[in-house]
């Protein structure tokens, strides 16, 4: 059977059908959630946060990205995977995004790349998109900008920053993006974009009128470290089951009640 692709995103909007999306990094993992029919999922250079170790995903080399989006890309059969451009592998110009996200098309089989930014990356999504590459744009909080923004601010607040936002949509819209990730904004311009786009909004933090959501795989199933934002539903605690197995499996160890006869050989 055949994947999802951008024409059936196109379509969903115009019958008024939510999506959900979520992040993958490793070919399990997105196996499972391709299993269980989420549509679309996101290898995020949130791997910096939640798969790699670091505390940003400012460190995320292209190679990398080039590596996880091959493994999601080989775990599953149905979903469209969109690949995350990281830091540093698109500002330069638009023929530096082209060739990058030529890389994740060609050597990790994706089927769409995303870049974070409105207006100032809009001539880049329109190279892209002019060349063939399916572009999810990205806007409202753009987390590659975590230094520049002294953090992880909620975005569009106040009229000037809310008509920013709107310019930044309508830009990356007009570039021919087939959907946009609206992170960490208002609910109520979050749904003024939603009903003034034709393409779908991805939102996450962005309340409850956009056309489809996104979480993080690891904040979604209860797995990350400590406290999780505002905006996460935690579906589970994978955490807290992983580490009961864990020190299960370490006391049977040492009490020397595994391995048991059954999962040894004669
Ligand atoms: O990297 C990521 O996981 C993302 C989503 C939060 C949209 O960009
Ligand atoms: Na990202």
């Amino acid at each position: 059977s055949r994947r999802v692709t951008v024409r059936d995103i196109a379509a969903a909007k115009q019958r008024g059908e939510r999506w959900p999306m979520l992040t993958a990094y490793d070919a399990l993992t997105a196996g499972v959630f391709d299993e269980a029919g989420i549509p679309v999922l996101l290898v995020g250079d949130s791997a910096g946060n939640c798969h790699l170790g670091y505390e940003s995903t400012v460190p995320v080399t292209l190679d990398q990205m080039v590596m996880l989006s091959a493994a999601v890309v080989r775990g599953t059969e149905h979903a469209l995977i969109v690949g995350d451009l990281p830091f540093g592998s698109y500002q330069e110009s638009p023929a530096q995004a082209l060739r990058n996200g030529a890389r994740l098309l060609k050597e990790a089989g994706v089927g769409a790349v995303k870049l974070e930014g409105g207006e100032r990356t809009a001539p880049a999504v329109e190279l892209l998109v002019q060349s063939g590459i399916p572009v999810m744009a990205h806007i409202g909080l753009t987390p590659q900008s975590v230094l520049a923004l002294g953090g992880y601010p909620v975005q569009g607040r106040g009229e000037e920053a809310a008509n920013q936002l709107v310019r930044d949509a309508k830009a990356v819209q007009a570039a021919g993006a087939f959907a946009v990730v609206v992170e960490a904004v208002p609910t109520e311009l979050a749904a003024q974009l939603t009903a003034s786009l034709a393409i779908p909004t991805v939102g996450i933090g962005a309340g409850a009128e956009c056309d489809a959501q996104v979480l993080v795989w690891t904040d979604m199933a209860g797995m990350t470290a400590g406290r999780v934002p505002k905006f996460v539903k935690q579906y589970a605690n994978l955490r807290s089951v992983l580490g009961d197995a864990a020190r299960a499996f370490g006391e049977d160890v040492t009490a020397g009640t595994f391995p048991g006869d059954e999962h040894s050989f004669h």
